[in-house]
This record gives structure tokens, C-alpha cells and sequence, in this order.
């Protein structure tokens, strides 16, 4: 297996462009299975997970053409997805428990053949991570379901969905975007109470109100859509990626360097990131093409933080601000209150000498002089990025071992940051 070595103390300066979200692009691919007509995404980041939903969209029918492969940083890929007929409706195991976000597939296979049949995505490293939300959605709309053998199998008495009120006693991203893709096809009106609203999910509205939709109420808690016969293809590009930016502005303030991060509204929609970093000290000033980061006290400030549904903090930033953390003034206190099993990265960073103690979903993080490098080992995406940002400080070399969860969502990151002054590279087979 590949690693990555990162010899720390450098600082960072320069430019970072942006890529296209995987949180937005994921369920917008699958959105394509709504229609026979084709549905072209540009600045669609070129990740592993891009490359695995495609196959099991091509599994189902949808044929894709990479009609730009955005091989110039910063340039996303343009690939039209077109499915004329659902030729399957089964998303199998195979596919389905490397990447959870394929249980996306369900709400607009279900919406538009009146049945489906997806893998259950089982355990995962950062929790339980049920599907139990997104189930008593389709319940609400009609459907009939029924666990078999590790798959849901759900149907549409008479072919179709029907509107309805589905009502999310807690906030669920995904379940969210499965029930508004499923509700654009269905007969009549659905309202979608207590709905996430991640910037992920007006984008996934955007676009689908391009192929014909109507959907009302676009980044509050409540969306109404009414459904339609048919949707039609569209042309839409994906939002920037609100969780690298805000790891790569991270980075920034951790080495005291200044990174202008290139992409349209990052400071709108890294709302939640920005408020707590700017209150450990990190400054962000707009510019034409984004916005520049650095730090603007002489020390990072310990920050209290609990991690919470949009337009709070993040819970795919927890582990990179831990990491920011491990160089604070005083101590800080992370409270984890999404994910019941997302603190994999501690005992990592321990190893590199950061003074962290856990109580319950609590991290108490007490602000060290300097981390050491050490051969760490990657448990999930966002774990393994505070693990690089921690080797981008620590004293001598950090080995990050299974790199394959960065490769799922953070476009180019060796050549991203290696632009900006960054010692790291990629040893190809040297990893464990
Ligand atoms: C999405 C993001 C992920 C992010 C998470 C929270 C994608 C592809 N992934 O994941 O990066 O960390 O949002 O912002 O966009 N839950 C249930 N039952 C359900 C569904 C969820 O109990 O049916 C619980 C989960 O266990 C978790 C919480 O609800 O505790 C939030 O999960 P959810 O918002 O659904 O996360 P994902 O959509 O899986």
C-alpha cells in the first residue's frame, strides 16, 4: 500500500484551488437516475468515490462520458450521465459497503421504477450509521419495505410514489437528499420537515429545480416539493468543497502561513468552520478569486466546540481541528455530537505527543510545544487529513500509512500542498 511522508516546520504560501464537493457531487450523480435524458456535472473532483459511484450507476444503466477530464489543477472533470432505461435496479454488496453514499441510489431508482433493491451499508469506522431515517421516509410516501438477506428491498404499491409528510425527528443529510430525490417523481406534494440543510442539499435542489423539479423552501428546514411525471436533463457545475477547504485553511494557520484558497462563496458556505476558527485566532479576508487565510494571533486560542448539523460546526472538521488544537495557547474541549465512534484519530495523535484525554463523546485537547513525527495509521477520510495536518508541524518525518481514505476525498492532495511549500510525497507499496 501507498503513504504518505511529510517532513514538518515548513511554512505554507500560496494558492489552493478548490475542488468540486464529493458530499455534492455523490447524490447529484445519482440524481441522474431520475431522468432518461442526460444530465452533464462539471467540477466534479476527480476522487475514488467519484469513480465507484460511477460504476454502479453504469450497473444500472446510466451510461457516463468524461467529456473533460479536468487534468489541470483546478480544473474539475465534465461527465454527462445519461440512462434512458433502468436496466437494474439491485445495487449489490460489492459496491454498496465500500462507500455508504451509494445507498443514495434507492430514493431514484425507487421514485422512478417503482421498486428497488439496494445493499444494506452496514457498520462503518465512525459509527453505526443506521438507514432507519431514510426508510420511514419512503414508509411515509407509500413504499413497501423489506429487509432480506443483508438488502432493503422497497416497492411502490401501483409503480409510484406517493407525496406525503415526512417528518425527520433527527437531522440526517443523507435521508434528506434520498427523500427529495424520491419525492420529484412522486404524485402529488411531500414536505420534508426538520431537513437538513447543508449547502450540499441546495445544491442537490438546484439542480434538481434545473431538471424540472419544484421544490420551495431551499435551505430551510422545510422543503416542499411537488412531484412531477417526468424530470429532464440539465447542465449544472458542483459547488466547492466546503470540508477541504476549511482542512486546507487549517493548514494555514498551523504553519503561520498564508493560503489563498481559490473558489466562489467559500466564506458562505464554510459558515460554521469559520466562526470557530476565527475565534482561535484564524483571520480570512475576501479576495476576486477567494479568500486568504492566516493567523492572525501569535498563538492558536483554545476553542470549546461541540459539532453540530449545518450551520454549526462540522463533524467532518472534528478531527482536522483537533489536530489545530493539539498547537493551542491553553486546552481546548471538542464535543463530538453527530457520529458516536469518531475520535479514531486520537490515539494517532497521541502517538505524535499530543496531550488529549477522552470523556464520552468529550475530547479535552491541552495544547503542546511540539508534535513529534511517527509512523501513524489512517482510520477513516477526515482522521487521516488531521493526521497530515499534524505532520505538516511535527518535528522530523510522519509516515501516514492507508492513504486510501485520503484518495476517496481530497483531489491532488500531495500536489496541492507541495505547491504551497509543503515536504510531502507519495511512496508508492512502502505503506502497511
Ligand atoms: C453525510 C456526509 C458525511 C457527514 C454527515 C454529517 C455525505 C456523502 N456524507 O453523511 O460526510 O459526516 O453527513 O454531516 O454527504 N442517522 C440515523 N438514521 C439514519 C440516518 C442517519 O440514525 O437513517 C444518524 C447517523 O448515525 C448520524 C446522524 O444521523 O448520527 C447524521 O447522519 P447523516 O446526516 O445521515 O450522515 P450521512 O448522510 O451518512
Amino acid at each position: 500500500m501507498d503513504r504518505l511522508a511529510i517532513t514538518g516546520g515548513f511554512r505554507l504560501e500560496g494558492q489552493i484551488p478548490i475542488s468540486g464537493a464529493k458530499n455534492a457531487a455523490l447524490p447529484l450523480m445519482c440524481a441522474s437516475l431520475l431522468t432518461k435524458n442526460k444530465l452533464t456535472l462539471s467540477n466534479l473532483p476527480h476522487l475514488a468515490d467519484i469513480k465507484t459511484l460511477q460504476m454502479l450507476l453504469e450497473g444500472h444503466g446510466v451510461k457516463s462520458t468524461i467529456l473533460q477530464d479536468g487534468e489541470k489543477p483546478g480544473e474539475g472533470q465534465v461527465i454527462s450521465f445519461e440512462t434512458p432505461d433502468i436496466t437494474n435496479t439491485v445495487a449489490p454488496y460489492d459496491i454498496v459497503r465500500k462507500m455508504r453514499a451509494s445507498i443514495l441510489v434507492l430514493g431514484p431508482l425507487l421514485a422512478r421504477e417503482g421498486e428497488a433493491t439496494v445493499s444494506l451499508p452496514g457498520g462503518c469506522a465512525i459509527g453505526n450509521r443506521p438507514i432507519d431515517l431514510h426508510l420511514k421516509g419512503f414508509e411515509a410516501m407509500g413504499a413497501k419495505i423489506e429487509l432480506e438477506e443483508g438488502y432493503v428491498r422497497a416497492s411502490a404499491p401501483n409503480g409510484r410514489l406517493t407525496g406525503g409528510k415526512v417528518h425527520f425527528p433527527t437531522v440526517s443529510v443523507g435521508a434528506t437528499e434520498n427523500i427529495l430525490m424520491a419525492a420529484t417523481l412522486a404524485s402529488g406534494m411531500t414536505t420534508i420537515e426538520n431537513a437538513a440543510r447543508e449547502p450540499e442539499i441546495s445544491d442537490l435542489a438546484h439542480c434538481l429545480n434545473a431538471m424540472g423539479a419544484e421544490i420551495t423552501g431551499i435551505g430551510t428546514r422545510t422543503l416542499e416539493v411537488k412531484g412531477k411525471e417526468t424530470l429532464h436533463g440539465a447542465e449544472y457545475a458542483v459547488m466547492p468543497d466546503r470540508i477541504e477547504a476549511g482542512s486546507y485553511a487549517i493548514a494555514a494557520a498551523m504553519t503561520r502561513g498564508e493560503i489563498e484558497l481559490i473558489g466562489d462563496n467559500l466564506l458562505d458556505v464554510m459558515t460554521g468552520t469559520v466562526g470557530v476558527l476565527k475565534e482561535a485566532g484564524v483571520d480570512f479576508k475576501e479576495t476576486d478569486n477567494g479568500v486568504i487565510v492566516t493567523l492572525g494571533s501569535e498563538k492558536i486560542k483554545g476553542v470549546d466546540v461541540t459539532t453540530q448539523p449545518y450551520p454549526g460546526f462540522p463533524t467532518d472538521m472534528q478531527a482536522q481541528l483537533m489536530a489545530m488544537m493539539t498547537q493551542c495557547d491553553s486546552a481546548s474541549v471538542i464535543n463530538e455530537s453527530i457520529f458516536e465512534n469518531r475520535f479514531m484519530h486520537v490515539p494517532e495523535l497521541c502517538r505524535m505527543g499530543a496531550d488529549i484525554t477522552m470523556h464520552g463523546s468529550t475530547a479535552i485537547v491541552r495544547g503542546v510545544d511540539q508534535l513529534l513525527g511517527a509512523p501513524v495509521m489512517a482510520t477513516d477520510l477526515r482522521a487521516s487529513m488531521s493526521l497530515v495536518l499534524a505532520g505538516l508541524v511535527a518535528d522530523r518525518q510522519t509516515f501516514v500509512n492507508r492513504i486510501y481514505h485520503l484518495d476517496r476525498g481530497y483531489e491532488r492532495l500531495v500536489e496541492k500542498l507541495s505547491a504551497v511549500g509543503a515536504k510531502i510525497t507519495r511512496d508508492a507499496n512502502l505503506g502497511i
